[in-house]
Formats: structure tokens, sequence, C-alpha cells
């Protein structure tokens, strides 16, 4: 079979995360899933999802089922012109950003091209490099973003095409990037002539405010496009989402979007467009926030014991739905096996770098699971760490 593949399939890879994922086996019948990186079932706007489709089907509008244009179903591109405050003409609706970012990335790369992102990022970055052979450079992150120095080297000595971030309540880090950081990397994108693609899923999740998108802060908004997904804060179900882009990019991304799908769903798109437009909409981003901190602070009572007892690391997220946490101990991959066997299973994070080494950090997702799996997931963990020490060299 294999003779009948495409050079492209010779190139695209399994998912990071889940071949992590598949090499587990755990061996009790509850597993805790720390792992998941979805939002809380009880989080999911059930009642006024299904109130307002509802509606939807009873008003029974023109158009209901049919395509509409791959820009988008007009009352709902309508509504993101009005909440993100951008003409009409710099908004395309999307499937999510995972398919936003495959879209951008085939509008702007080609093979062999500079591409910067987080040292630990997302893996749709690296399906990105690999399919497009791309030369990839991992930035360091600190505790408040990119370390905007060391990309500022990098590119005196290499060309650039473009910049994956996601600037808020990073995945896997939680890190969230510094205005004057974002001010600068504006300012570099320009001097440098590369294009930040901003990967922004969780800006609505952040506990206490967000600062302005790179987006946002682009004067021309010609060096950034912008990425939001209603993934985290209504359902990854919902697969809708939007690109904010200058016109000439959005032209391209619209051909693209046309030949990938025809359009995102357009019922769809209704239901996020009425559900974000009605009056509930705040009142059910504070209730995630409020609940999602609230397991923030779980997760760092329990790393703040386990710091006392193992030394353990982690800098507390300014929102999102993950803790990045360093074991001080190599191998974690290893302890994945040897934690999701006993019931605890987290991402190591090995799956998020494309370096190589006895990596000692992981990522927890403190969203997903219920109340009474977290309080059992955290003794499971410890009670694994202190077993694989002692049998490990
Ligand atoms: C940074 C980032 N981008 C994209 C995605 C995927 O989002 P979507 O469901 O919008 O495709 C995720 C999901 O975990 C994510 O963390």
């Amino acid at each position: 079979m294999k003779q009948m593949f495409s050079a492209l399939s010779g190139k695209i890879k399994e998912n990071a995360i889940d071949v992590y994922m598949d090499s587990i086996e755990p061996a009790v019948r509850d597993p805790v899933f720390f792992s998941v990186g979805m939002p809380n079932g009880g989080m999911i706007p059930k009642k006024e999802l299904q109130r307002i489709m509802n509606e939807i089907f009873e008003a029974d509008p023109a158009r209901l089922y049919e395509y509409c244009s791959a820009k988008g179903f007009g009352p709902y591109v309508d509504v993101i012109s009005k909440t993100e405050n951008i003409p009409e003409s710099y908004i395309m609706a999307t499937n999510g950003n995972t398919q936003g970012v495959d879209l951008v990335c085939r509008m702007l790369l080609d093979e062999g091209d500079g591409f910067a992102m987080e040292m630990y990022t997302y893996s749709i970055a690296f399906s990105a490099v690999h399919q497009y052979r791309l030369k990839a450079v991992g930035i360091p992150l600190e505790q408040d973003g990119l370390d905007v120095d060391f990309l500022e080297k990098t590119l005196q000595t290499r060309r650039l095409k473009a910049l994956y971030i996601i600037p808020n309540a990073q995945n896997p880090t939680g890190v969230t990037t510094s205005l004057e950081k974002r001010k600068k990397l504006i300012e570099l994108a320009y001097q440098y002539d590369f294009i930040i693609i901003e990967d922004d899923p969780y800006r609505d999740l952040l506990f206490h405010g967000r600062p302005p998108s790179l987006f946002e802060l682009d004067p021309l908004k010609e060096r950034t496009i912008y990425l939001y997904s209603f993934s985290k804060v209504m359902a990854p179900a919902m697969r809708t989402g939007f690109i904010l882009a200058h016109p000439a990019f959005l032209k391209k991304l619209e051909q693209f979007k046309q030949v990938t799908d025809a359009c995102t769903s357009p019922m769809n798109q209704m239901l996020a467009g009425k559900l974000i437009s009605s009056e509930n909409w705040p009142q059910i981003l504070a209730k995630q926030k409020h609940f999602y901190e609230k397991r923030k602070d779980w997760t760092k009572r329990f790393l703040q014991h386990m710091h006392e007892t193992e030394q353990w690391e982690g800098a507390e997220p300014a929102g999102g739905l993950f803790y990045w946490i360093d074991v001080k101990k190599g191998g974690v991959t290893e302890w994945m096996k040897m934690a999701a066997q006993d019931g605890a299973v987290f991402v190591p994070g090995d799956a998020f770098t494309l370096e190589r080494g006895r990596n000692t950090k992981i990522r927890l997702c403190f969203a997903y699971c219920s109340d009474e799996e977290m309080k059992k997931g955290f003794s499971r963990l410890e009670e694994s760490f202190k077993k694989w020490k002692k049998t490990s060299t």
C-alpha cells in the first residue's frame, strides 16, 4: 500500500499527544484524566445551547439548511464584527483553531521556511513543521512570555517567515505574554518582516481580565493573523471559531477554506452567534472563570504540598485549563506509563516540544475531571511518583 501514498502523506505524522496517550494502559477501572484538554462537562452551557437551537429550528430561517459562503454565515460575521470591533472584511469563520492554523500555514509557508514557536507548545505547530519541512526554532519561555531577546538574536542571524504563539494561558505552560512583550513582538515583526500567527482559544478564561491581543496592537494589521475558537467556552463539538486578518490575507484564506470544506456549518455559526449576543453570555463566562480558578487553586495547593515533600515546582497560571509542573526528575514519559496504570493520566512534557532529552515536566489539565476525581487523582499522582522514584534509577 505504501507506494500509493503521496509525498505529503509521508510527511504527516500522528498527533504527538495521541502518540503518548496510545502508549498507556490504565490498570484501574476508574482512571483520572488530567490529560484531557477539554472543558468540564458541567461548564458547557448546555441549557442555553439547547434553548437557542430550539429557537433556531422553530423560527426556520431561510438558508438554515443551505451552504453559506466560505467567509461565513452573514449574521455570525456581523456579530463577530461587533464583538471584536473590526470590519467584516477582516473576518472569516472557521471550524476552530486547528483548521485556522492549517489554513494560515497553507497560505504562508513553503518547504524550508524558518518557523518560530514557543519551546513548549501545542502539537498543531508540529504538523506544520512536518508537512512543510520547516526550519523550526523553539524560543524559550519565561514567566511573562517568550524570551524576546532570544527571538531578536535569532532574527539577526536567520530569516523567519512566521512565529506561532499562544499568548494567553498558553498550552501547555499556562504562561500569559505580558503587554510589554506583545508590543516588542509587533515591533520585531515589522522590523524583520515575519507574520505572527496568534492562536488564542483561552483568552476568555483568563481569571482577571486580558491584555490586548497582538492583533489589536498591530497598527496596520499586516503582520498578525488572529485565531479564536469557541471550543473551550462553548464545547469542542461546536467546531466553530474565526480568523481575523488583513483583507489581503483574508481573500486568500477564503480560497483555501472553499476547497477544504466549502464553509463552516451555518447551523453552528447561528448557534454560536446567538449565544454570544445573548444577555446571559457574560454570566456564563464569569461562572466558568470562577470554576476554573477554584480548580487552579486546588492544584496549586497540591503543588505546594509536593514542593515541600518532593521539590516539585510550577508557576501559577493566570487562567486557562493547565498547570505546568516540573517534577525535577528526568524521564517523565516512563513515569506517565506507570502513573496511568496507577490510575492518574497526565501528558508528559515531551509531547509539547521537538527538543529531545530527559524531560522533567508534565501538563496537568485541572478542568476536565470531577471534584471527586481530582482529589483521588492527586493522591494517586503522589503515590505513583514516590513509587517511580524508588524503582527508577
Ligand atoms: C492552543 C490551542 N490551539 C488550538 C486548539 C484546538 O482548538 P480547536 O478545537 O479550536 O480546533 C487547542 C486545543 O487544545 C489549543 O490548546
